[in-house]
């Protein structure tokens, strides 16, 4: 099951795993030390510390970070992200495997103890926790919630998950339009995960390692804007891995296409509200990994600047053809005829010295 292979390097990160005590909290854990980071832990109690600590063995190096607090209501989670930056000097990613399964009855027959330990008490750890990491974050960072399927398929009889599942992944969405261009917020939403807990040997599922190593892939892309990512199988765990790993700086197929757009006189708030109403379609076209639109600093009136990032020419040329329908609507906003973006491709970097890259972070610009 500890099967953790090609692995970025993350030598230096600081990365928060609250719930990482967990069955799938377990394979984030590994996953991020095997990279290399120094990774926070805490944990709501000490046997549960003790017991992380044996079921980690020999993976539990100096670069773990295990401590016993209560992150679940808005003053512990503070005191907790005080703490780390005091003592790591500062946070990287943050990845949220906060709280497990429950089920048994129809939502009718719920009492308010339910309610409140499978919807309210979990909801709030997590905003608990996002409220106090979110804004500290650097840079190209990320910010990643774990959620289940079940977000998106009711599942008779544990309704309460559905729901509180599904107010994350709408939590997130929210976090995207607030934190536009500041902070990369992610979800993967998992299908049923091989673990230490359930291990159901049938190799097309998802296993806890395999979500760590995309939660791993998915901070140092940091060109990725942060998205929804659908895990409920090995396939598409390795389709994420793919899409995430070609998405590197490093990588030789990235496209990055630039266009500068000049509105006629009146009609500027037209095109940014054309503009914005494109880009959840375009930021969730395949291949698609950042889509933003500028404009020069302190000039509400003047040109603006679109940058888009794809993962090969492939991605690119398909989307072309699928915003093409769009380009009257864009062209009868402009002073003059549409041209074609500029694509740039990265340039070769020359092989890294000795040292270099340890401790420092990737900047998205
Ligand atoms: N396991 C799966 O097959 C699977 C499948 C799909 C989706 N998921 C999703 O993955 C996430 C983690 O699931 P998991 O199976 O790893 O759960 P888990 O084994 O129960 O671990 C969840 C962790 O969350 C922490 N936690 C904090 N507040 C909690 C609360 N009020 N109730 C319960 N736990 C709380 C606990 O850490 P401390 O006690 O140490 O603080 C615990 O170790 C969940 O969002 C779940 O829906 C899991």
């Amino acid at each position: 099951m500890h099967s953790i292979t090609t692995l970025p390097d993350l030598p230096g990160r600081r990365v928060v795993v609250p719930g990482g005590t967990g069955a799938v909290g377990e394979g984030v854990v590994r996953s991020y030390l095997a990279a290399g980071a120094d990774v926070l832990v805490p944990t709501r109690t000490q046997e549960r510390a003790e017991e992380f600590r044996r079921v980690l063995g020999d993976a539990a190096t100096d670069h773990l970070h295990l401590v016993v607090h209560d992150y679940t209501t808005f003053a512990g989670a503070e005191q907790l992200a005080d703490e780390m930056q005091r003592r790591l000097g500062g946070i990287d990613d943050v990845v949220a495997p906060i709280g497990g399964w429950w089920a048994g009855k129809r939502l009718w027959e719920i009492d308010e103890s339910d309610w409140q330990s499978a919807f309210v008490g979990l909801a709030a750890a997590h905003v608990a926790v996002l409220r106090a990491f979110l804004p500290r974050l650097n840079a190209g960072g990320a910010y990643t919630l774990i959620v289940g399927e079940s977000a998106l398929t009711p599942v008779p009889g544990s309704g309460l998950v559905s729901m509180e599942q599904a107010a994350l992944l709408m939590m997130r969405q929210v976090l995207q339009a607030e934190a536009a261009g500041r902070q990369r917020v992610f979800a993967l939403v998992l299908g049923p995960v091989r673990t230490r807990l359930a291990d159901s040997g049938d190799p097309d599922r998802v296993s806890a390692d395999q979500v760590g190593a995309v939660a791993v892939a998915v901070s140092a892309a940091a060109a990725v804007d942060g998205r929804e990512i659908l895990l409920r199988g090995r396939a598409e765990a390795d389709q994420a891995l793919a899409l995430l790993q070609g998405a590197q700086p490093v990588s030789t197929g990235t496209v990055v296409a630039v266009s500068t757009m000049e509105a006629k006189n009146g009609r500027r708030e037209d095109l940014v509200e054309v503009l914005a109403e494109l880009a959840p379609q375009i930021r969730a076209e395949p291949g698609c990994l950042h889509y933003s639109v500028h404009r020069a600093r302190g000039d509400a009136d003047g040109p603006l600047l679109a940058i888009q990032v794809f993962a090969s020419i492939e991605a690119f040329t398909q989307h072309s053809a699928s915003v093409a329908a769009q380009i009257p609507r864009i062209a009868a906003l402009l002073a003059t005829s549409p041209v074609p973006p500029t694509l740039f491709e990265p340039v070769p970097q020359p092989a890294p010295t000795e040292g270099v890259g340890n401790g420092e972070k990737s900047h998205v610009c």
